[in-house]
């Protein structure tokens, strides 16, 4: 992706030689050499050996401050001594007893007692076995086929709900490779913030269920309006359609008991993963008890939904689970991440003032997003959305050179940043954010130097 003349590439590639080495043999294993779609990078990604806090170390020894943060289960930064304690505890004491156990129980109690939604509660491996399993309930309660959702929102990678995820969105035209036109059909997308493209949609589909990301497509990429919540959530009852709020990112992050505590809306069914296993494997379906009945044994819709799983309620991830979320409950260390990421977007806005960047960062809660090739108005505040919001603007695809050098750059120069996004944790500190904008600062530079921007 970037040129080989690029000062970007030879700064690159010049620092981390061991992971370019490492990245030869991933590729005799792995297609493309990697694990997940989103480490891929040119000309090769970096190999981390350790993390601590707010930072990750690559095999060459360099240190980056993290904004992945563990794909966002990390809010309490890497190894938070309670977490790392009761894992060590519980591996000791067994990592699998192919039995119930006492800590499972405990865990889903946490779950119950801070997310409003959760009368029932039933754990999964995955956000993505989470938000296939709330759909299959929703269908089999309603008997009902279709599913809405909406433009943009990520609910994990399985057939049902993997289209209409990336841009580019060609409406009517959600086909993605590999998964059947007959599954595709029953899936409708729609604009987001969009209450009479819903009420259409209800009217005519009559739907089993919709799901949605409550903070927005991609974590707040493109955001969703409090009024449209509260409106779908009117409509949802209205038309007797299952509302499911998949919190796999807001949860635990946006407040204790995620989107829905914060914006006081509740929806039928949650889909959780990330925080909730404290930083290991794990996912969960909560939601009405009428609702999660429909997995239990002589229920009362008079047929179940079989659900094995080997790792449902892991005792690791449990334990892992409990301690992070005794850490969050009381809400200081969600809103230090908050702070620690309205801080940033600020001090971002005002070093692309000063160098006059066309990039502006926007976003909610502890969630980052750099729109570049933006000229309209500057933020005044903090709750500032460029492009009023409009889906078209803020999540298509940018020029993939420059997302690449910039990534490149930033890695360079000390960060490691999630594509044009970033999260923060409740132990980024302000040298943390001082750095970071200097980074910033001199990936600008250097991507000017190398004619990207
Ligand atoms: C909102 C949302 N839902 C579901 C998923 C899928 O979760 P997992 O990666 O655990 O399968 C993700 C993953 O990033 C997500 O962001």
């Amino acid at each position: 992706m970037l040129a080989k003349s690029s000062g970007i590439e030879a700064a690159y590639r010049s620092k981390f030689g061991e992971s370019a080495r490492l990245f030869e043999r991933g590729l005799s294993v792995f297609p493309n050499g990697v694990t997940h779609d989103a480490r891929y990078l040119q000309p090769f990604p970096v190999y981390v050996k350790e993390a601590a806090g707010s930072r990750k170390t690559t095999v060459e020894g360099e240190s980056l401050i993290d904004y992945w943060v563990g794909h966002g289960a990390l809010i309490l930064g890497h190894g938070h001594p309670d977490v790392v304690t009761a894992v060590q505890r519980q591996m000791a004491r067994g990592t699998h007893f192919s039995a119930c156990h006492e800590l499972e129980i405990e865990w889903g109690e946490r779950v119950q007692r801070l997310v409003p939604s959760a009368e029932r509660v039933r754990f999964t491996s995955s956000g993505t076995e989470a938000t296939l399993m709330a759909l299959r309930i929703a269908r089999l309660v309603t008997e009902r086929t279709k599913v809405i959702k909406f433009i943009g929102h990520f609910h994990g990678w399985h057939d049902l709900l993997v289209p209409a995820a990336y841009a580019p969105y060609t409406i009517d035209d959600w086909s993605m490779p590999g998964v059947t036109p007959g599954v595709i059909s029953d899936l409708v997308a729609i604009p987001p913030n969009d209450l009479q493209a819903v009420e259409q949609a209800f009217r005519e589909q009559q739907p089993a269920c919709c799901i949605l990301e409550p903070t927005g497509g991609h974590w707040g990429l493109v955001p969703i309006q409090e009024e449209f919540l509260r409106g779908l959530r009117d409509l949802c009852s209205k038309y007797g359609v299952i509302l499911i709020f998949d919190e796999v990112i807001s949860g635990f992050r946006v407040a204790p008991g995620g989107a829905q505590a914060h914006y006081g809306v509740k929806p039928d069914m949650t889909t959780l993963a990330k925080i909730l296993a404290g930083g290991l494997p794990g996912g969960a379906v909560c939601g009405r008890a009428e609702l999660l009945d429909a997995i239990a044994f002589g229920n009362r819709h008079g047929k179940k939904m079989k659900h094995p799983g080997t790792f449902n309620g892991n005792p690791l991830s449990a334990a892992a689970g409990c301690a992070a979320l005794d850490a969050l409950a009381d809400g200081i260390a969600g809103s230090r991440a908050i702070e620690a990421a309205r801080q940033l977007r600020g001090r971002l806005n005002d070093l692309f003032a000063q160098k006059s960047t066309p990039w502006v960062a926007y976003g909610e809660f502890s969630m980052i997003h750099i729109l570049p090739e933006y000229h309209g108005p500057r933020p005044t505040d903090d709750g500032f959305i460029p492009h009023a919001g409009k889906y078209e603007q803020l999540d298509n695809e940018q020029s993939a050179a420059l997302k690449h050098a910039f990534r490149t750059a930033l890695i360079t120069n000390g960060v490691d940043w999630f594509g044009w996004s970033g999260m923060t944790s409740a132990v980024h500190s302000d040298s943390d954010i001082d750095e970071t904008v200097t980074a910033f600062g001199r990936t600008i530079d250097q991507l000017v130097s190398d004619g990207l921007v």
